[in-house]
């Protein structure tokens, strides 16, 4: 397909991860900011039709992957009528979730033709559970993962790593994929607006290799150019593990991901300042085309310009970014 998104510096652009939300029914306090959050109220969101309207330009442009984010995507109301309105564009569609909701939208995914799913799990202890969360749901969440996995579905486990919080869990999550066709990923701890972030509180792929490698044999498996995760296998496991290294080692030279906020503002970066709105353009009825092309075109290098690669030397408060909940991951 004609590759009609490209940047300034030849990615072209491919991806679009949609966030439908910015409301979530957990309280994750890495991903909200620490003083009291209001969530947008739904007239300043992109209602089911725009959502549609705006990801058929993407896909007229050579998209042919989205993903659906939050905050918790499946909170909105309307999240499966979204899901089948996107499921007949010719994309692969995918969602982020925390899997709170799945036992109620498994008819959804399997109609849509949803294949695979991210699932964010920190912890595999019910107590750190709740007090990472907030909320007493860690059954729930390990349920809905076992049921996607008897009913075929690809299922990758997305657990941020934090330094004094879950860093003595990583092996137990490789323990996992033993006898579960799990794919745990390991994430590197970023920071954005309040969300605690030290330089200190990040456990690096190394560390995280390191770790493993001291309970079992790894092998390194091949990936695609665009991956975010470098992936692994405990040779005789079911499932695999990899790590998302975006704070020691940054894969932005093979960035293919453009994002949509719930709001409906096009971020060319996770760590972008700038953003673009196409909602109210939209709805006064403009060609949203020279926004998006502009936007990707001023596109940075590397992480948003905002740091460099020496993540020991940035302070969390110079970083001028929304928090993680209002961008969707
Ligand atoms: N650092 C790394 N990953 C994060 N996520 C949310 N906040 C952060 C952060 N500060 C993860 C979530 C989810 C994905 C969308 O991003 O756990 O799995
Ligand atoms: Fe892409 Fe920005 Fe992420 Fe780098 S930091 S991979 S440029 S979205």
């Amino acid at each position: 397909m004609e590759k009609k998104l490209v940047d300034t510096f030849n990615r072209p652009h491919n991806y679009l991860r949609i966030s439908l939300t910015d409301n979530c029914n957990f309280r994750c306090f890495y991903c909200m900011p620490e003083e009291d959050y209001d969530f947008t109220p739904a007239s300043r969101l992109m209602q089911a039709h725009e959502i549609e309207a705006i990801a058929k330009i993407f896909v007229e442009q050579g998209v042919d992957k989205i993903r659906l984010t939050g905050g918790e995507p499946l909170v909105r109301k309307d999240a499966a009528d979204i899901i089948m309105s996107l499921s007949k564009l010719p994309v692969n569609l995918t969602i982020t979730t925390n899997g709170s909701r799945i036992h109620d939208y498994l008819d959804v995914l399997k109609e849509a033709g949803i294949r695979s799913l991210n699932i964010s799990l920190d912890t595999l202890d019910r107590d750190k559970f709740l007090l990472v969360t907030r909320r007493d749901q860690f059954k729930q969440v390990y349920d809905n993962i076992q049921l996607l996995l008897q009913e075929g579905f690809h299922v990758k486990v997305n657990m941020v790593v934090m330094k004094g919080m879950n860093e003595n869990e990583i092996n137990d999550f490789v323990a996992w994929t033993k006898n579960d066709p799990v794919h745990v990923r390991f994430i590197e701890f970023m920071p954005f607006s309040g969300n605690r972030w030290t330089s200190n509180k990040v456990v690096t792929w190394q560390e995280i290799l390191t770790e493993v490698g001291a309970r079992y044999d790894i092998l390194p498996l091949a990936g695609d150019p665009h991956d975010t995760a470098k992936k692994y296998i405990v040779p005789g496991h079911a499932g695999t593990f990899a790590v998302i290294s975006t704070m020691s080692a940054n894969f932005c030279g093979n960035c293919n991901r453009i994002r949509l906020t719930a709001d409906g503002k096009i971020k060319n970066c996770l760590f972008s300042q700038q953003e673009t709105n196409l909602l109210q353009p939209l709805r006064n009825g403009e060609n949203i085309l020279p926004l998006i092309h502009q936007n990707i075109l001023a596109k940075a290098k590397e992480l948003g310009g905002q740091f460099t690669t020496d993540f020991e030397k940035i302070h969390a408060e110079t970083i001028h970014n929304r928090s993680m909940i209002t961008i969707g991951g």
